[in-house]
C-alpha cells in the first residue's frame, strides 16, 4: 500500500508520467523555448557518459541557431540560461554544465520516488500508444503434411514476441498462422495415397455419397507417405506427373481431393497446435493458403478488369517495376498470377489472403514474420498489392530474419543432414538444462517431477532469449551449451533473476515484512529505478522496428541493475529500518513485475522456484 505523506506524493506537476525522461525531457524543451529557440534542439536522451544519468545538448544547437540571428553567444552561456530555467522546476535535481556546453542532468529523487511509485502500482505504465492500430502478424508459416523444422522457429519464436509486444502498447493485434497447404506437396499426398490405398472412396471418380468423416491418414502418415512421394518424383518424371495433376485436379474442384485436404488440413492443425503449444506459441486465426482460394477467381477478374495483367508465354502476370529488365534479371521480377499451365502459385495466394484480410479485418498494418530468404517474393507481392489499389506501400511490411546455423556456419541440419524436428530441438534443450541443472546441484532437493518441469521452462527460455537477443536479420548458431548457461546474457541467467526475487519475497512474507512505499535514497536504488524507467522506451523502439532484441538489452540491463542493488541495499537484513526494508522489499517487487511482464512478451516464463 503506498500511503499519501510519502514523499512519492509531494509532485504535484508529475501526478502521472510516462517516464522520467519524457518529464525531464519536457522541462528542457521549455526552457529553450523560453530562450527563444525551437524546443526540439533540447531533445533529453540517456547519458553515455558516467556523470549523470541524463544529457541535454540543446546549447550547442542553439548556439548555431543564434549565430544564423548574428548574435554572439556561446553554448555555455546558453547552457548556463537554460540551466537557471530548467532548476526551478522540483523534478530537477543536480544540473551541469560540461566541456563546450553539454548539460548533465540529475533526476530529483522525488522524482525517481515518484515513478518507482508508479511502477509498482502499475507496471505497464508508459507502454500505451495513443492512437492503436488493428494489426495483423503472420508468422509461423508451417506447412501441412511436412513436420515442422527449425526453419519456423525463428518465425515462431520472434512472431510471437513482435505480436506480444505490439499488444502491450494497446494495439489490436491478430496473429495468422498462414499455413502452407496448397501446393505440389497435396499432390504428392494426393498420389502416394492413391497408390497405397486405391480402394478409397476419395480417389473414385464417380464416387457421389459422403465422405467418412474420420480421416483415412493419422500425422505419422502424412509425414511419411510426403518425403516417400517426394523422394520418388525427383527421379521419376512419370511419378512427378502423378503429384502435378493430383495437385491440379485438386484445386480445380475435384470433390474426394477436396474432402482428403480438408482431412489432412485438421490432422496437420491438430498436430501443429500441439508443437506450438509447448513452444509457447499461440494464434488467434489458423488459416492458411487452402482457404483463400475460392477468393481467387474474382481477384483474378478485378485485376485484369483494373488492366493490370498482362500474359507472358501463357502466363498470367502482373509487371510492378518499370525497370525489370528480364535480358539481364536486375529491378524487381513481376508478380506470377498464373503459371502457364493454369496453376496457382504462391505469390496468388499471398494476394488472395490480402484480399481475404482487407475484407475481414481491414487492417491498418500486416507484418510478415518471414526468413529473409523470401524478401524478394514479399517486395513483388507487396507491389502487387500496391499496383491493385488494395493497400499503400507502408501497410505491409516484411520482418525478415536471417538463419539458425550449425557449428559448420550453414543452417542446422541433424548429423545425419536432415532436417531436424521442432519436438527434437526441444528434446536438444531440454537435455542440455538438465545437465546444467545436475551439474550445478540447482534443484537437488526438489522431486523429480519438480526438476523436469524447471529443466523444461529453463531449456524453453534458452532457446528463445539466445534466438531473440540477436538482431533479428542476423545468422546464430545453435550452442545450446552456451545458450543454457546461468552467467551472462542467456535466458537462464534472466529466470535466475527472477526466482531469486521471489524467493525474497517469500522470505519477507515468511518474517512479516510487508512492501511499502518506495523511498529512493541509494545509489543502486536509483540506478535501479533508471533502468525499470527505460522500459517503454524498449518496447517503444522494439515494436516501431519490429526488434525484440531491444527489449532483451534493457530486460538483460534491468536484471543487472538488481543485481547490483541487491548487492548494495540489504533488504531484510537486521538493523535496516522499518520503513528502508518496506520501501527495498518494494523495489524489488516493482522490479520483478517488469521482469516477468517483459518475459512474458518474449514469450518466457519463469518457474516459482529453482
Ligand atoms: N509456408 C511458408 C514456408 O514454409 C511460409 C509462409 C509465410 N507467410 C506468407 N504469408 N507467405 O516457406
Amino acid at each position: 500500500m503506498l500511503t499519501a505523506n510519502d514523499s512519492a506524493f509531494q509532485l504535484d506537476s508529475v501526478s502521472l508520467m510516462s517516464s522520467i525522461l519524457s518529464e525531464l525531457d519536457a522541462i528542457a524543451r521549455a526552457a529553450f523555448e523560453a530562450l527563444g529557440y525551437p524546443p526540439e534542439i533540447a531533445a533529453v536522451r540517456e547519458s553515455d557518459r558516467g556523470d549523470a544519468p541524463y544529457q541535454c545538448n540543446g546549447a550547442m544547437a542553439a548556439a548555431g541557431i543564434a549565430k544564423k540571428r548574428g548574435e554572439k553567444v556561446n553554448p555555455r552561456e546558453i547552457a548556463a540560461q537554460a540551466v537557471e530555467k530548467m532548476q526551478a522546476n522540483p523534478a530537477m535535481g543536480a544540473l551541469e554544465i560540461a566541456g563546450p556546453g553539454f548539460i548533465n542532468i540529475t533526476p530529483a529523487d522525488s522524482l525517481l520516488t515518484s515513478r518507482a511509485n508508479e511502477l509498482l502500482s502499475d507496471p505497464t505504465s508508459g507502454l500505451a500508444v495513443e492512437a492503436p492500430k488493428t494489426i495483423v502478424v503472420d508468422y509461423g508459416g508451417a506447412n501441412v503434411a511436412k513436420p515442422m523444422h527449425v526453419g519456423h522457429l525463428r518465425s515462431a519464436v520472434l512472431g510471437e514476441a513482435i505480436k506480444r509486444i505490439l499488444r502491450a502498447q494497446g494495439h489490436d493485434v491478430i496473429g495468422d498462422v498462414h499455413m502452407g497447404d496448397w501446393g505440389l506437396q497435396m499432390g504428392h499426398l494426393i498420389s502416394e495415397l492413391t497408390e497405397e490405398q486405391p480402394d478409397l472412396p476419395y480417389f473414385d471418380a464417380d464416387y457421389q455419397g459422403d465422405y467418412p468423416s474420420e480421416s483415412p491418414v493419422s500425422m505419422d502418415d502424412l509425414a511419411r507417405l510426403y518425403p516417400a512421394a517426394s523422394n520418388k518424383a525427383k527421379s521419376d518424371t512419370d511419378r512427378m506427373e502423378l503429384s502435378r495433376v493430383a495437385t491440379a485436379q485438386l484445386q480445380s474442384g475435384r470433390r474426394g481431393y477436396r474432402a482428403l485436404l480438408e482431412h489432412f488440413i485438421d490432422v496437420s492443425v491438430a498436430a501443429l497446435k500441439v508443437g506450438y503449444g509447448n513452444l509457447g506459441v499461440e494464434f488467434d486465426l489458423w488459416k492458411g493458403e487452402a482457404c483463400v482460394d475460392p477468393l481467387i477467381p474474382d481477384m483474378i477478374e478485378g485485376l485484369k478488369a483494373a488492366g493490370i495483367t498482362e500474359e507472358d508465354e501463357g502466363a498470367l502476370i502482373i509487371n510492378v517495376d518499370d525497370k525489370w529488365d528480364p535480358e539481364t534479371r536486375k529491378g524487381t521480377p513481376p508478380v506470377m498470377l498464373l503459371a502457364s499451365s493454369g496453376a496457382v502459385l504462391y505469390h496468388t495466394t499471398d494476394l488472395a489472403t490480402l484480399v481475404d484480410r482487407k475484407a475481414e479485418i481491414d487492417p491498418d498494418l500486416i507484418v510478415y514474420v518471414v526468413d529473409q530468404r523470401q524478401a524478394l517474393h514479399f517486395e513483388q507481392v507487396f507491389r502487387g498489392a500496391v499496383k491493385a489499389g488494395w493497400y499503400e506501400r507502408d501497410q505491409l511490411f516484411h520482418a525478415g530474419f536471417g538463419t539458425m546455423n550449425g557449428k559448420d556456419g550453414k543452417p542446422f541440419k541433424t548429423r545425419e543432414g536432415g532436417v531436424l524436428r521442432l519436438e527434437d530441438l526441444m528434446g536438444i534443450m531440454y537435455d542440455a538444462a538438465s545437465d546444467r541443472l545436475e551439474s550445478s546441484g540447482i534443484g537437488a532437493d526438489f522431486d523429480a517431477e519438480e526438476r523436469s518441469e524447471i529443466a523444461r521452462k529453463i531449456g524453453l527460455a534458452a532457446l528463445k532469449f539466445a534466438d531473440l537477443q540477436n538482431q533479428r536479420m542476423t545468422n546464430y548458431i545453435f550452442d545450446p551449451e552456451r545458450f543454457t548457461a546461468f552467467e551472462g546474457k542467456t535466458g537462464p541467467y534472466l529466470l535466475y533473476a527472477v526466482v531469486r526475487i521471489k524467493s525474497i519475497l517469500r522470505k519477507a512474507a515468511e518474517i512479516g515484512v510487508a512492501a511499502g512505499a518506495i523511498n529512493v535514497q541509494d545509489d543502486a536504488e536509483k540506478q535501479l529505478v533508471i533502468s525499470l524507467d527505460a522500459y517503454g522506451r524498449a518496447i517503444e523502439l522494439a515494436a516501431d522496428k519490429y526488434v525484440p532484441h531491444v527489449l532483451c538489452e534493457h530486460i538483460y540491463r534491468v536484471a543487472q541493475s538488481f543485481s547490483r542493488f541487491y548487492a548494495g541495499c540489504p533488504i531484510l537484513a537486521d538493523g535496516v529500518a522499518d520503513d528502508v526494508k518496506a520501501s527495498r522489499l518494494a523495489l524489488a517487487q516493482a522490479t520483478l513485475s517488469q521482469l516477468e511482464h517483459g518475459l512474458n512478451l518474449l514469450g518466457i516464463s519463469a518457474p516459482e522456484r529453482m
